[in-house]
């Protein structure tokens, strides 16, 4: 790994997490993480992996989407669960209030419940859920917000229940192809918007595997996957004591 990537990024922000962040250009960047996550999220997987089979068990299955910025993911998996004929609650929470008005007002009947909190908020008041998971949110956190945050997970899940937090494994290749895949777009499909500059960011915030294996807690699993992807799984039932 070049000497650039060979360490977490973290003094430098993404231009979405600026308060003062141009209003119309963060709108077109929510408007556009559907579209950067059909191409490197792998929603469908998530579905059928981890949300479908625990649907069909639990009858009505809550799921809390942490960090869930525009809404898209949670949108993807009440459209899923409801050509499937199954049921669910879905929360999308979000620290930042910009985030959970754009995702409100592009519901599109999809039933989502928004909330602006932490999940700290949500342990305070109790609440538990049969699936909680992230996309793209390890990388905005420091190390001791990423420690509240898994504390925090394992607390909101159910007996049963799943944490999956998905994002990008950080790496010369993944940052160059990036880089390279998203220039001839920048002007068209992702002008007047931060995905491009604020995806390289990103990727320079990212976790490897091995660093994220280091500094989980005991019970969680690191697992890497295509492209340049990383999950860190917790299940109640499988975890260490
Ligand atoms: C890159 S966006 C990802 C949005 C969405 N999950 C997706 O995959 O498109 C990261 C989001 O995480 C939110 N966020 C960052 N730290 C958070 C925290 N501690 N709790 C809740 N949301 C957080 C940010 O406000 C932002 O909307």
């Amino acid at each position: 790994m070049s000497r650039a990537l060979s360490a977490r990024e973290v003094d430098t922000l993404e231009l979405m997490d600026d308060p003062h962040a141009d209003a119309r250009l963060l709108a077109r960047t929510y408007g556009r993480f559907g579209l950067v996550n059909a191409l490197v999220s792998r929603p469908g997987m998530l579905y059928r992996r981890d949300i479908r089979p625990r649907a069909d068990r639990a009858g009505r299955l809550r799921i809390l989407d942490v960090g869930a910025g525009g809404g898209d993911l949670c949108r993807l998996l009440a459209q899923r669960l409801r050509r499937d004929g199954l049921e669910a609650d879905i929360t999308a929470l979000d620290a930042d209030d910009r985030a959970i008005r754009w995702a409100s007002a592009h519901d599109r009947g999809a039933g989502i419940r928004y909330r602006r909190a932490l999940t700290s908020d949500l342990v305070a008041a109790g609440e538990t859920f049969d699936v909680v998971l992230s996309n793209h949110v390890l990388h905005h956190l420091d190390d001791a917000e990423l420690q509240v945050v898994l504390g925090d997970s394992v607390r909101l899940v159910a007996p049963g229940g799943l944490v999956s937090h998905h994002d990008i494994a950080r790496s010369r290749t993944a940052h160059a192809l990036f880089a390279v895949a998203t220039w001839p777009i920048s002007g068209t499909l992702l002008a007047d918007s931060f995905i491009r500059e604020d995806g390289l960011i990103s990727i320079r915030r990212s976790y490897t595997v091995s660093e994220l294996a280091t500094i989980a807690p005991a019970g969680w699993l690191v697992r890497g996957g295509v492209p340049a992807r990383l999950e860190l799984r917790w299940e109640r039932d499988r975890a260490r004591p």
